[in-house]
């Protein structure tokens, strides 16, 4: 049953689909441009590979692969692993980085999430990182990942909090900013702003709804605290690393233990078998 509240944010405009499949979306790729950036996204990597449970001979789906990057790192500690993307251009991208690759590299399959073109329970495991935001039906999707997974396996989602301590603080202080001190409204998108190519914005609370569906969430982890609030990103850069290093891991053992604050989310768990992830035969 869905709360008003997550209700309203799954608000949609029906039958949106993008469908341009030459998109580059190398730029939604995130990349460490300052220190807590960089830990943030190292950290992500870390922590949902490790949510897959990987080892030699384990099968791994990555969903929206993107460079695929990750795909490779799990191919290379012994997985048997497919990366399954829609862009075009992005599998382009794919092919060249697993052509530098040494050894074996991950089977790459162009796909949507919602439509996934495997028999049930052909994975250990599936995960998607920091890509269902931009998903047109993600609970489609995730129950796809499900599906695929065998009963027993890992279903693993990463995704940016909307609602982290981060974006509340930038929300408050641009409140008394515009509507205390009456500043002229900033322009650009704020912090707490979903991007304009995302379609949902996460939350711990929808996050857990649109899982659970599917799902028996057995893992639930927050990752990083105050990511991007300017004048710490600003003073981070500036402390010597081993400083800097410590305090990063400090305010993410906070976001442990107050996941959501946290300013990424990553949720695992073993698939249910229900009507909606039992297979229809369709694409067994
Ligand atoms: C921000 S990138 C993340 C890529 C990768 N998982 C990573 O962590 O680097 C988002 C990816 O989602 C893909 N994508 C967008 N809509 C999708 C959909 N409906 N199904 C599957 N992938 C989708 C995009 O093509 C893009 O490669």
């Amino acid at each position: 049953m869905k709360t008003p509240q997550a209700a309203k944010r799954l608000l949609r405009c029906a039958a949106m689909r993008l469908v341009d499949l030459d998109r580059d979306m190398s730029d939604v790729i995130p990349t460490g441009t300052t220190r807590d950036s960089q830990y943030v996204f190292d950290r992500m990597t870390r922590a949902t590979l490790a949510a897959t449970h990987p080892g030699p001979g384990r099968r791994i789906l990555d969903v929206a692969s993107g460079f695929g990057q990750d795909a490779i790192e799990l191919q290379a500690q012994g997985a048997w692993v497919v990366g399954a993307e829609p862009s075009e251009r992005m599998m382009a991208w794919t092919r060249m980085k697993s052509g530098e690759a040494s050894g074996s590299v991950p089977a790459w399959v162009q796909a949507w999430g919602d439509v996934l073109p495997f028999a049930d329970d052909s994975f250990d495991a599936a995960f998607c990182k920091g890509a269902l935001d931009h998903f047109d039906q993600p609970d489609t999707a995730i129950a796809e990942m499900a599906r695929v997974t065998r009963p027993g396996g890992r279903v693993v989602l990463t995704i940016a909090n909307y609602d982290s301590f981060t974006c509340r603080a930038s929300r408050a202080a641009d409140d008394v900013e515009e509507l205390g001190l009456k500043r002229p409204m900033r322009r650009g998108r704020r912090h707490y702003d979903v991007p304009n190519d995302h379609f949902t914005r996460y939350d711990l609370e929808l996050m857990r709804e649109q899982l659970s569906a599917h799902v028996e969430i057995d893992h639930v982890e927050g990752l990083s605290l105050a990511w991007g609030l300017p004048l710490w990103t600003r003073s981070v850069g500036h402390l010597p690393e081993a400083v800097a290093d410590t305090v990063l891991r400090g305010l993410d053992w906070i976001a442990g233990r107050a996941p959501a604050l946290a300013d990424v989310l990553v949720l695992a768990g073993s698939p249910k078998r229900n009507k909606s992830t039992s297979g229809d035969g369709v694409y067994n």
